[in-house]
């Protein structure tokens, strides 16, 4: 009966969900969902990214990261750290620097962030987005602050001081249009093999699988899936949402039935690819309910996302999941 439970006892796989400690501290109801047996681990949604840890130089604050650990502890739920080394939400003094950054100022900066960050959470955080997003949809690097000043360098430094500060946590470089192949998935394949050729210690690729109703492919997942695993690595689906984009809105109730089998569908399918692919090892809904979403934010009359509705009433995209597993 329930999603997690189902994941870990039967297929020893991960079924997570992202959310914060505000979020759960208004909201009983959904706190209750979200600290039950459907889900065995849990990703901080914004609360761990630069801009909140590292708001100044050299000043770091855990308050809200070191809640929703707190809550994870007495739901028992294991936790996904997100995310080192990104080129969004950075904090206001790494983008408008007083003075512009060069390569011999940024990289102490770059390393006592992941450091400081990693050590905290050592041996409470086990998985890290060490890295998020660095490439284009042709493939090449994205052209960020830390590409620019570094190459991919930057990342086989965050790679080895967050190995070195905690030997046992899984390492992951994670990123969104990782589903399918592609350029992007192609040259991320290949990059990832020259990491681990080199001894560099990646573990795992995250793809984020924000999802289209409608464009969900299961033999196509599954091949794009394999292309990171044949060498070795985990692969884990970190981000999962499939939304609508018909400017229905965020309501299912505004949705036809056959569009509401479609995204049941489709949740059937993704599931499924994972399971397909023995490295596989989990799926983590980003939020796990319409309610709370970020998808109408970003992409305007958009949504319905999640496989629980903004009632916190469970979808048939729940049941799909459930049968899938
Ligand atoms: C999103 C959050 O969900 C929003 O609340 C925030 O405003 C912006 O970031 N890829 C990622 C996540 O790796 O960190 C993003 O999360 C969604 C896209």
């Amino acid at each position: 009966e329930a999603l997690g439970g189902k994941m870990a006892l039967i297929q020893r796989r991960w079924f997570g969900h992202a959310t914060e400690s505000y979020t759960l501290e208004g909201d009983a109801p959904y706190a209750a969902i979200a600290g039950s047996v459907e889900f065995n681990r849990v990703t901080h949604e914004n609360s761990l990214k630069w801009e909140t840890v590292e708001p100044q130089p050299g000043v770091f604050d855990f308050t809200l990261g070191d809640k929703l650990i707190a809550w994870a502890d007495v739901a028992d739920q294991a936790v996904r750290g997100h995310t080192l080394v990104w080129h969004s939400q950075l904090p206001d003094w790494i983008n408008n620097p007083t003075v512009p950054w060069t390569a011999a100022t940024l990289k102490p900066i770059l390393e006592r962030h992941v450091r400081t960050v990693v050590r905290h959470y050592k041996g409470k955080i086990d998985q890290w987005d060490v890295v998020n997003e660095m490439f284009n949809e042709d493939g090449t690097f994205r052209d960020t602050i830390f590409y620019r000043l570094f190459g991919s360098d930057y990342a086989r430094w965050a790679l080895t001081w967050a190995h070195e500060e905690d030997p046992d946590a899984l390492l992951f470089i994670n990123d969104y249009n990782f589903e399918y192949v592609g350029p992007k998935v192609n040259a991320a394949a290949a990059f990832f093999k020259s990491l681990v050729n080199e001894g560099y210690p990646l573990g795992a690729v995250g793809a984020q699988a924000h999802l289209i109703v409608g464009q969900v492919d299961e033999a196509g997942i599954t091949a794009g899936l394999q292309k990171f695993t044949e060498f070795g690595l985990l692969l884990y689906l970190t981000e999962v949402d499939i939304r609508y984009e018909i400017n229905r809105g965020n309501d299912i109730a505004n949705y036809t039935t056959s569009q509401v089998a479609q995204q049941a569908k489709d949740y059937y399918s993704v599931t499924k690819a994972c399971l397909n692919v023995p490295n596989c090892i989990g799926m983590t809904l980003w939020q796990y309910t319409d309610k709370y979403s970020w998808i109408p934010g970003v992409w305007d009359g958009t949504g319905a996302a999640l496989p629980w509705d903004v009632r916190l009433n469970k979808k048939p995209a729940y049941t799909a999941v459930y049968e899938a597993i």
